[in-house]
């Protein structure tokens, strides 16, 4: 694990005996301090380090954008953040660790829900408010009132993903394919059967894997002996992208098509050509016309080298700015009272529409739904809630 920011200014100064004491100092954390310290723990490398690294630089961008225009109530922010390695066991860890040792005000994490999973007990117990930028499935935020999402949940998404197959692909049979380590695909797999199934359609394949696994060549045997007209793979991109490559090679020609766990432009180096027909929904177009998408955009290519964000990196920049809306209008960072500022976020226009906090911590937004057109990404349409 890494440790970032502060730690790292720390150690810089660590001969320096006065200076010390600005950095472990106990009247100097928190918001009680200079600055006020701002959390996030993330995937920065391991199996999906695609999602926490873009997620991190969009979160990044933000809290340097507050900064420059003056920080928050005559603070400036410290952001630190440390990495999981995108593995299990890590995230509560690291929640406890910025909470106790660093004193965050507020926790920003994670893209994957079975990792926000892990964090949300710990902010939850501690009064520390948590908002997922990118966590989809519901029970993330039914952890507790101090946790919330900026993003759509999988009851939409499984729906729309249903609709999708039933009326734009005209599938009557559907195979679902769907990873046992992970939260997010079990419960995506559970939100698309239900609709499809009340639609007048027929599951006639459910089979499973583990997220991590190499060799798909099994299931989708199985799979392609039911006939299906479509292939729903809720799952991650490391693990989708070998589907889809292993299911070309055993000459399934069907449509495969995924949930937000596919975005990472990854996808295409593993799956290349065998992505041509495939579809995804996802949180934000990089394509919308819309001027703050695209002076996001911009801003986002200058700083990361021409890098072109994709929906985690759009949500996680509308998460720390969701965040620093509610900091603002709190008029401090006490636990009680910012989780009140954020539960009471009302139509904020961010990069990724605009965020209105319901009942349950949970936002409504619209997907998008994307498909691979001649080695590329293309913008398909927009599903409405
Ligand atoms: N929604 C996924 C989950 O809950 C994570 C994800 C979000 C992946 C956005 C890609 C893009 O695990």
């Amino acid at each position: 694990m890494s440790i970032k920011s502060s730690r790292i200014l720390c150690a810089a100064v660590a001969g320096v005996w006065l200076a010390l004491a600005a950095c472990s100092g106990g009247d100097n954390i928190g918001a009680a301090g200079s600055t006020i310290r701002i959390g996030e723990f993330a995937s920065l490398t391991g199996k999906e380090a695609a999602f926490g690294q873009s997620s991190h630089k969009g979160t990044q961008l933000a809290i340097d954008e507050i900064n420059a225009a003056g920080g928050l109530l005559g603070k400036q922010i410290e952001f630190i953040y440390e990495d999981n390695r995108s593995t299990p066991g890590e995230s509560a860890t690291i929640a406890k660790k910025l909470i106790t040792r660093d004193k965050v005000v507020a926790l920003l994490g994670e893209v994957a829900s079975g990792r926000s999973l892990e964090a949300a007990p710990i902010a939850q117990s501690n009064g520390i408010p948590m908002i997922s930028p990118s966590s989809t499935n519901p029970k993330v935020t039914e952890t507790g009132d101090y946790i919330f999402r900026v993003c759509f949940t999988d009851p939409f998404q499984g729906k729309l993903l249903a609709e999708f197959a039933r009326k734009s692909l005209k599938a009557g049979k559907a195979a679902v394919f769907s990873d046992v380590s992970a939260p997010y695909s079990m419960g995506l797999a559970q939100y698309f059967r239900e609709p499809f199934a009340a639609s007048g359609g027929q599951i006639v394949s459910e089979q499973k894997y583990t997220g991590g696994d190499k060799d798909f060549k099994a299931q989708l045997t199985a799979i392609k002996a039911t006939r299906p007209d479509v292939i729903f793979v809720p799952g991650y991109y490391t693990d989708a992208g070998l589907i889809v490559a292993q299911a070309r090679q055993l000459g399934i020609t069907v449509p495969l098509f995924g949930g937000d766990g596919w975005e990472a432009p990854e996808l295409l180096q593993i799956a290349g050509s065998a992505l041509e027909g495939t579809y995804y929904s996802t949180h934000f177009s990089a394509e919308n016309s819309d001027p703050k998408v695209q002076q996001f955009v911009a801003a986002f290519r200058a700083k990361y080298n021409g890098e072109t964000p994709d929906a985690m990196a759009a949500l996680g920049y509308d998460s720390a700015m969701v965040l620093a809306d509610a900091i603002r209008r709190a008029g401090t960072t006490e636990g009680a009272k910012l989780r009140d500022a954020i539960a009471a976020t009302s139509g904020y226009q961010g990069v990724t529409g605009k965020t209105t906090l319901d009942a349950a911590r949970n936002a409504t937004k619209p997907a998008v739904v994307i498909t691979v057109r001649d080695g590329q990404f293309k913008y398909l349409e927009t599903v409405n809630p």
